[in-house]
């Protein structure tokens, strides 16, 4: 038996104004990309946007259902559309925020399980890292360099011997 340990690197900004200039672009972008989220159930709106290997923007937003388990991540939304809008071309940097109506959003907040799965899979399908950076509204900003990094020991298409 031996223990192994999983750990991986991020960047820690104090605040947006510490980004390269497309960086903070790219958040702010997702910042207000919120106010176009539905989120009439949970009053918390994501705005995530993406630039894509070509050069163009993607935007995604939150879409909530009164059945519950149908509503979308915000992420999901954007890689759907990037998909259908851009067939073949990668994600590149991906940024998200949000805004929270019952609370603060000062702090970054990473994509839901479902979200790194999604993300993954874009990845590997393309071969091409995706840079996540994170943010509220305000306050620190992480960026992450490669999505795969949030879900170690993940379930590929490689686990399936295709
Ligand atoms: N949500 C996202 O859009 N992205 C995430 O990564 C986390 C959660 C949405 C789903 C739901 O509409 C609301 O935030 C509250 O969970």
């Amino acid at each position: 038996m031996k223990h192994v340990h999983i750990g991986f690197e991020y960047e820690v900004y104090d605040t947006i104004d510490q980004l390269l200039l497309q960086d903070a672009q790219l958040l702010n972008k997702a910042r207000e990309t919120t106010t176009i989220a539905y989120a009439p159930y949970s009053d918390f709106k994501v705005g995530a946007v993406a630039l894509l290997a070509n050069g163009k923007e993607i935007k995604g937003s939150n879409q909530e259902n009164a059945s519950y388990p149908v509503g979308i991540c915000a992420e999901r939304v954007l890689l759907s559309a990037a998909s259908s809008l851009y067939p073949g071309v990668p994600v590149t940097t991906l940024a998200i925020s949000y805004h929270n109506q019952h609370g603060a959003s000062d702090h970054p907040v990473s994509p839901c399980g479902l979200c790194r799965q999604s993300l993954l899979e874009h990845e590997t399908h393309f071969k091409t890292p995706i840079r996540i950076i994170i943010s509220g509204m305000e306050g620190k900003v992480f960026i992450i360099p490669e999505a795969k990094l949030l879900l170690p020991l993940s379930f590929t298409s490689n686990d399936m011997n295709l």
